[in-house]
């Protein structure tokens, strides 16, 4: 497990060290998996904060992409942190396993089956971080009575089971419900906003309240993504 600090960090820009507020995951879904470490290295260069993977099950999701041994592999490959996404079908099977993989955030949809608050007590019990999912059409305050377990919610911008597809604005005012309420709780809740994300949506999303931003054909698309994501560090602070 790898030390995951999400509400305030450092970043180095230029040799000065700047606190940042906002954290950035790459999800590497787009990615080809021949050149996996490249990818990874590109994206630790690039100043990612932590990598996103996005693990389906063809069930949940109408897609499949990978599961443990990838999960395993990045852990052995990388330090930065594990940001895992499951989007399968009855999660808590799986938590002890993703931990042992080395998951160090273990998100989840409230949409899939499984009992929340046992699952994110689950989680927690393993010593890493817990994070709450909410798809487009799910209500943001179905998450209400859990936000005391969640060290994160991630509200999905697009329907969750691929990559590239466009942001969807309902998000905005998800954001905004949710930090109002983890404000008013006296939480330091991270707020992580999934999908479409690209420099027109990223300083919406973070107005709105949300700090750690998932990037996928924003960056995979670019032709530097080091520079990419300095573009869109700077629209966001
Ligand atoms: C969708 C995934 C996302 C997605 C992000 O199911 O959870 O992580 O790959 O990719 P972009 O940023 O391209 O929408
Ligand atoms: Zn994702």
């Amino acid at each position: 497990m790898k030390a995951v600090d999400l509400s305030v960090g450092f970043h180095y820009n230029n040799r000065e060290r700047m606190i940042c507020l906002i954290k950035f995951s790459p999800s590497i879904l787009t990615a080809d998996f021949t050149k996996i470490g490249e990818a990874v290295d590109c994206l630790r260069s690039a100043g990612a904060d932590m990598l996103h993977l996005d693990v389906m099950d063809g069930i949940f999701v109408p897609n499949i992409s990978f599961g443990f041994p990838v999960v395993e592999s990045l852990n052995k490959y990388t330090d930065l942190p594990l940001d895992v996404h499951l989007m399968i079908d009855r999660p808590h099977r799986y938590i002890e396993r993703f931990a042992k993989a080395g998951a160090d955030i273990l998100g989840f949809h409230y949409e899939a089956g499984s009992p929340v608050g046992e699952t994110l007590q689950q989680i927690k019990d393993c010593g890493i971080k817990s994070c709450l999912t909410i798809k487009p059409k799910t209500p943001a305050d179905v998450v209400l009575p859990f936000l005391e377990l969640c060290d994160m919610v991630l509200i999905m911008s697009v329907e969750p089971g691929f990559g590239g597809q466009a942001f969807m604005p309902n998000a905005l005012d998800k954001i905004k419900l949710i930090r109002k309420e983890a404000d008013n709780r006296g939480l330091t809740l991270d707020i992580q906003v999934d999908g479409g994300i690209d420099l027109n949506t990223a300083p919406l999303v973070t107005q709105a309240g949300a700090n750690v931003l998932v990037l996928g054909n924003v960056l995979f698309s670019a032709e530097n993504m080091e520079e990419r994501l300095a573009e869109i560090r700077a629209l966001t602070m």
